[in-house]
């Protein structure tokens, strides 16, 4: 299985997910900053990449300055926070990290951030693989799923969420089909998805993003799964822009609608989606995505990244804890 992120030695090594699918090109930094700015360019890209890399980025840092004073670890840790700000595992991952610190005491060496980091990373692996072990119960042999965006390995740092579930099944001898949206307007699906299932043999069909009404209406769409960046207390859902559509879809169609997700993207802190902070993203990203003007000059734009999907089009939740029941009552 691919390997979206890891540590060498004191640098952080990753798959640059821009270049994807044309070039797999590993980057490798000791320096923090560029960590960032490969999170804000999507270089690495997904809810818990982008926190295990926010941990990696803390030990990083600490590393090469040299400064071991907690003022300075958590400024960076801040910096980190404020590079993406829906998916809640980038604070999360930070704070836990930042919870080595012992009030104003110095730490003795970037040790112990190293080791919260690589926690973080081989528990998030153990999540993928749970939640792959407990979503596969959903699904029988001979279906067929719709994904949107990219959930999978080059998301997290084990074998995904959404698509962990489908390796699982494969695993245990169930062939399942895939149809994966490209999720405009930076392709994640067509590039990611479609590059990552082909890579694991898996049999997937892309499809424009308003293909997926006319699918699921032809009845040739089992299940949708979905990953997610942000689940608040009630249920609710932020994960990529066109996520709440699919719901809506899904439940008019009477297809299950899952959201699979670690427990590090539940967010107790928060009452509703209401409150969870939608990312928007450069307009050249719709106007010129990938370098080609496609839309007129000075045209204005309105492009979140993520959508709410309210919990009462959600079937179920997969988490490496087990299903849970979502607001929708099949
Ligand atoms: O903007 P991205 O590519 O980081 O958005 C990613 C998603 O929306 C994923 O579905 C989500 O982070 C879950 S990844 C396991």
């Amino acid at each position: 299985m691919l390997k979206s992120l890891e540590r060498v030695e004191k640098a952080l090594r990753w798959i640059d997910q821009t270049r994807l699918p044309a070039v797999l090109e590993y980057k490798e930094s000791e320096d923090y900053f560029e960590i960032i700015r490969a999170v804000k360019r999507l270089e690495i890209r997904g809810a818990p990449a982008i926190g295990i890399a926010a941990a990696y980025g803390i030990a990083v840092a600490v590393e090469k300055a040299r400064v071991f004073e907690p003022g300075f670890i958590r400024r960076v840790g801040t910096q980190f926070k404020d590079a993406r700000p829906t998916a809640v595992n980038l604070s999360w991952a930070v704070d836990r990290v930042l919870s080595r610190l012992d009030g104003d005491k110095a730490v003795e060496s970037a040790a112990p951030l190293w080791e919260e980091a690589e926690a973080i990373h081989r528990e998030d692996a153990e999540m993928c693989a749970s939640i792959g072990t407990n979503g596969a119960d959903l699904l029988n042999d001979g279906d067929t799923v719709l994904t949107h965006c990219n959930a999978g390995a080059l998301a997290t740092g084990g074998i995904g969420t959404a698509l962990g579930v489908i390796y699982t099944c494969r695993n245990q001898g169930k062939t399942i089909a895939v149809y994966a949206d490209e999720t405009r307007p930076l392709l994640q699906g067509a590039r990611l998805t479609i590059w990552e299932l082909m890579h694991e043999n898996i049999d997937v069909t892309l499809i424009c993003d308003n293909t997926a009404g006319m699918l699921m209406r032809q009845r040739k769409i089992d299940a949708v799964i979905v990953g997610a960046d942000r689940v608040a207390r009630n249920g609710d859902v932020a994960n990529k822009i066109g996520t709440y559509s699919l719901a809506v879809l899904a439940r008019e169609n009477n297809i299950p609608f899952y959201v699979a997700a670690p427990s590090s993207t539940f967010d107790n802190s928060i009452e509703s989606g209401d409150q969870i902070t939608i990312e928007e993203r450069a307009p050249e990203e719709v106007t010129q995505g990938f370098g080609r003007r496609i839309a007129p000059e000075k045209v204005k734009v309105y492009s979140p990244a993520f959508d709410i999907t309210p919990a009462g089009l959600v079937s179920r939740y997969i988490t490496d804890t087990g299903l849970k029941d979502g607001g929708r009552s099949q």
